[in-house]
């Protein structure tokens, strides 16, 4: 049987849960691929970590090495950052790997080079997994709704923040004491920062605009509000329910996008989207209002749309893998 060589960046959160589904689901990818998948190498940052892998997989924390392997044909990216991994990427295009990223920061900011990059050197690039993790966002617009004109978006894209917002209300509980729960069941980094500042909900939704309209609005232009600055007495007492939404629309020539807290009434759709839900709602031109939901976050969610992008990939060009 016919082998595809894959590499991960990254063996944390994301990067482990995709070693594990690619280890446990084997004889499901080679009927949907056609080939064994072989995790042949992973990057990571601390070669002192013990590492749960095969003996057989290297271990580096030098990209060289791992672009040094013969016949690589794709890598999964989940480390965390802009840079040094536009750069790794950049350097894997051009050697002639398909890439899957579930980084959002980078792909919100190079993603259309990236893009470019990839359709000249002919690889693809799955990133799926960079907005709203297992919630299939990415492939419900380029494939299901061609035809349709994307109007508004709204969309609730940090679990933390939903979370955090969902348990003062329902609770009556302070941000802080929120926050460390979060924190405990994993749901909040250790650093929060991006998460209730909004810059990860800012980060996906451009990845969003990028997608919908080719193109992004100037970062300056758009409003960012984090969850951290509401006051507690308004989240308790407010008629409706604090949402922490990131809009995007397109009047006229320019796009509009803002990402802050909102209240919202018990007729808008993102309502009763509660707890670590993510929720994104289309309005498009034939199809109506559509909403997805489901876990934005996580291990198995975010292996979820990586190995659907590695599946998509490697069916559309199964005719070249197996040559
Ligand atoms: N966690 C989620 O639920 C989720 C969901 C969707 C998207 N994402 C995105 O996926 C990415 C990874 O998230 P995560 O939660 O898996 O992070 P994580 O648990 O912190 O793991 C990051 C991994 O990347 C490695 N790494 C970091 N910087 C590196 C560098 N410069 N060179 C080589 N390796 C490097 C780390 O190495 P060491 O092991 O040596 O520290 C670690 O293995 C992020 O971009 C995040 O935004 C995460």
């Amino acid at each position: 049987m016919p082998i595809i060589k894959a590499a991960l960046l990254g063996l944390g959160t994301v990067g482990a849960g995709v070693y594990e589904v690619i280890r446990n689901q084997q004889e499901q990818l080679k009927e949907l691929v056609g080939a064994e998948v072989q995790v042949v190498a992973v990057l990571i940052q601390d070669t002192d970590k013990e590492r749960e892998v095969e003996k057989d997989v290297l271990v580096t924390n030098n990209i060289q090495e791992i672009l040094a392997i013969p016949d690589l044909d794709v890598i999964f990216e989940s480390i965390v950052g802009a840079e040094p991994t536009n750069r790794y990427l950049d350097e894997a295009i051009e050697y002639g790997c398909h890439i899957i990223t579930a980084n959002k920061e980078m792909f919100a900011k190079h993603g259309e080079a990236l893009l470019e990059k990839a359709l000249e050197n002919d690889v693809q690039i799955g990133f799926e997994a960079t907005v709203a993790a297992g919630v299939p966002v990415i492939r419900t617009i380029q494939q299901q709704l061609q035809l349709n004109k994307i109007g508004r978006v709204q969309a609730l894209l940090n679990g933390t923040s939903n979370f955090i917002l969902t348990e003062m209300r329902k609770k009556q509980l302070p941000f802080a004491k929120v926050l460390k729960t979060a924190q405990s069941l994993g749901f909040a980094e250790a650093d929060p920062t991006n998460d209730v500042e909004g810059i990860d909900a800012f980060y996906k939704i451009m990845i969003l605009s990028q997608l919908i309209y080719g193109e992004q609005p100037e970062w300056n232009t758009v409003e960012l509000k984090g969850i951290a600055s509401v006051s507690e007495d308004k989240i308790y007492h407010s008629d409706g329910r604090y949402k922490h939404i990131a809009e995007l629309e397109k009047v006229g020539d320019r796009i509009q996008a803002t990402v802050r807290p909102i209240i919202v009434d018990e007729q808008h759709p993102l309502y009763s989207v509660e707890g670590v839900d993510n929720a994104v709602v289309l309005e498009t031109s034939l199809a109506g209002a559509i909403m997805i939901q489901g876990p934005g976050a996580g291990s198995k969610p975010t292996a979820s749309a990586m190995l659907e992008d590695f599946i998509h990939i490697f069916q559309d060009s199964k005719a070249a893998v197996l040559s």
